[in-house]
């Protein structure tokens, strides 16, 4: 668990920005009626959605926890992204402003503008080609593995028009990674980029996709988008440049949005879970659609005059809820770059504010927690006054964070929340609502869970936690958006999700309740760390490990990090005749991003010649983790060996010598 700071429950703080502030008790009141009714509260959101067909029935739940929202309804995400505005005023509003990475150079930026209507027509040209060359039908599914250019949610909203499922891996993925879930998800086209543009270097995307495809049997075709402007081998036969199969498909064409149901699966999206292989996030359409439409409406409350930005890769789930398809499903005017956030200056982000005059702001405690680091001086260069909103997601905020972008953008006086979800949920469960009732604000709490959503602290049993006392974080009803499935594992699905408190779904989630009611999620309850915000199993960066042939066993866990929350480090039992020292250390180290990616790197190697474990031989991480951040270990009577934690600990203050040394 990676938060270390005390919970200020006392402070609160009403933001000016926003005419809506209840008290608590009268958001209780509300939410209760709301939670009591929620398939009927669900069914008046869903309404605001336009449906090809209607439901017949709003929640199936004749096969928990395979629940189905809104069962006989027929719907097309790309069409409620697209054709809906295409038909009114918004047809030349503008949808993405993007903007590339900024050369060192001093070049101008590049920035592509793309209204309604230009998204539209490019949509339905790679939607025609996906049906005309590659011959994809409704169910089959391709795999995207891109950068932050204009294509990526291009190519997501083709596939959505076609009933395609899609299933998207974060760039910063390495080949195996990416072969391991485009074998799971039987992906038949992989659609990827020759590189992009990252910190003044280009990352080589279309080799790293070669590699993977050397274990793959599935994929039959790739399509190479030009970006890095980079040489890229092409197979012949298999690979195709983008530029020039799109520019043999005529600027009109256009697809019929297939009418899909509700409960078909829109995409698949890999989860790092406890133990095993990356799980397969199933989310149907028209479910996942409603929570999206409610939350942009409700938490972000969004409007037609605003420019909205979410900072996240759509990579992750929150790129793909809050910069493709919530947003453009509210018809949006958003915001996507490629690069870093403070690159080539610590100030890009508060240049991007303030050059497209950005009203709502999404971010992340990590991007804060550097700003902070870089000094006020570079927010200060800027005119950021125009943002109205703020909330920040994928960790727990600290107050100090949190207070200083209150301070520094939002002037003291805008909203400012902390959104809690999950990939699980599909969109924002927990959060703060300024679009619809606002209660007010505490540094660092996410607030109340959002209408409809009846969410609990629970202890070991199941039963209410008391206030301010530490539990599980579960939720009790269905909701819309949440997941169909694990693909093709539909009993973990139950196992992990719904077997713990029977009947609720399990988050994975420390967190407590305060007296006023408000939620604060502390962090993973499991073997899951967050690095930067980025989801990542220790069982993922063990596994690779022990590929390696100097490796013997190997426990990751996480320790905290001034910046990025939570950092991976790893305690390793070597092989006979490989000895500790500092190549091997960086070879580990370098070893794990190639195997995972550069997402995972490991802050330290610690070499050690026993790890605790139970009597049934399972590594207790627990322990191992309580060593590495210097806390007492608790209860150890289940331990096989209690010399070994002397003996981590001994490694550890070992190496604390070193780097003073
Ligand atoms: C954590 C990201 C505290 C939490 C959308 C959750 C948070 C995990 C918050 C899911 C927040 C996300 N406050 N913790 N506002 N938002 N988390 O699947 O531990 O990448 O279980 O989805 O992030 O990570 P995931």
């Amino acid at each position: 668990m990676s938060v270390s700071w005390s919970l200020p429950f006392e402070e609160k703080i009403s933001p000016h920005g926003i005419q809506k502030l209840v008290s608590e008790d009268a958001y209780k009141e509300f939410h209760n009626k709301t939670v009591n009714s929620y398939r009927n509260f669900w069914a008046n959101v869903a309404l605001e959605l336009e449906w090809f067909k209607p439901w017949e029935k709003v929640l199936d739940e004749t096969n928990p926890p395979f629940y189905r929202w809104f069962v006989g309804g027929e719907l097309n995400a790309s069409y409620l992204c697209l054709d809906r505005h295409v038909k009114t005023w918004r047809k030349n509003k503008i949808a993405l402003i993007w903007e590339g990475e900024p050369m060192k150079d001093g070049k101008p930026v590049e920035v592509k503008r793309l209204t309604y209507y230009d998204l539209y027509r490019e949509v339905n040209r790679v939607a025609y080609l996906f049906k005309k060359r590659y011959n994809l039908k409704r169910g089959d599914t391709v795999g995207i593995y891109l950068p932050m250019i204009p294509e990526l949610p291009i190519v997501m909203l083709a596939a959505a028009r076609l009933g395609v499922v899609f299933s998207v891996v974060f760039s910063g993925f390495s080949a195996d990674a990416l072969a391991e879930r485009m074998n799971d998800a039987d992906a038949k086209l992989l659609i990827t980029a020759d590189g992009v543009w990252r910190r003044g270097k280009i990352l080589d995307l279309k080799s790293i996709a070669d590699e993977a495809l050397k274990k793959t049997n599935k994929i039959s075709k790739v399509l190479v988008i030009r970006r890095a402007g980079n040489q890229v081998n092409l197979q012949q036969g298999r690979d195709e440049l983008f530029d020039d199969v799109i520019n043999e498909i005529p600027y009109n064409a256009t697809v019929e949005p297939e009418s899909v149901r509700s409960e078909d699966p829109l995409y698949i999206l890999y989860t790092s879970g406890t133990t095993g292989k990356p799980k397969g996030q199933v989310h149907d359409v028209g479910g996942y659609m409603t929570l999206l439409h409610a939350t942009m409406k409700w938490i972000f409350d969004i409007r037609d005059t605003d420019v909205y930005w979410c900072t996240a890769d759509i990579g992750w789930v929150t790129g793909h809820s809050y910069v493709v398809f919530g947003p453009l499903m509210e018809g949006a005017t958003g915001i996507m770059y490629e690069g870093a956030l403070d690159f080539p200056q610590p100030d890009r982000w508060s240049s991007i504010i303030e050059r497209y005059g950005v009203n709502i702001f999404y971010t992340s405690p990590t991007a804060i927690r550097g700003w902070m680091k870089n000094g006020e001086e570079w927010v200060k260069k800027h005119d950021t006054s125009t943002v109205r909103l703020m909330h920040s997601v994928g960790e727990p905020i600290n107050p100090e964070a949190w207070r200083w972008l209150f301070r520094l953008v939002g002037r003291e006086s805008v909203p400012f929340g902390s959104t809690w979800w999950m990939t699980e949920t599909g969109g924002i469960l927990i959060s703060h609502t300024p679009g619809l009732l606002m209660v007010p604000m505490k540094p660092g709490t996410n607030g109340f869970p959002i209408p409809g959503v009846k969410a609990e602290v629970v202890d070991e049993n199941g039963n209410a936690q008391k206030e301010g006392q530490r539990g599980y974080l579960i939720i009790r009803n269905p909701w819309p958006g949440m997941p169909l499935t694990i693909h093709k594992d539909p009993q973990k699905f139950v196992q992990v999700y719904f077997s713990k408190f029977s009947g609720a779904f399990y988050t994975g989630d420390y967190a407590v309740r305060d007296k006023d009611g408000y939620f604060w999620v502390l962090g993973r309850a499991d073997e899951v760390i967050k690095v930067a915000g980025h989801r990542l199993g220790t069982y993922e960066l063990e596994s690779a490990l022990i590929q390696h042939r100097a490796v013997a066993e190997a426990a990751v866990v996480g320790v905290p990090d001034e910046v990025k929350g939570e950092v991976p480090v790893a305690f390793v039992i070597l092989r006979q005749g490989f000895k500790p020292g500092e190549e091997l250390r960086k070879e580990l180290r370098e070893w794990v991003r190639g195997k995972v990616g550069p997402v995972a790197s490991l802050k330290d190697v610690l070499f050690v010649s026993k790890l605790p474990k139970t009597r049934s031989a399972k590594i207790m991480r627990r322990v191992v983790q309580a060593v590495a951040v210097g806390k007492p270990v608790g209860d150890v009577t289940t331990l096989e060996d209690e010399a070994s934690v002397e003996e981590v600990k001994r490694a550890y203050s070992q190496l604390q010598e070193e780097l003073k040394g």
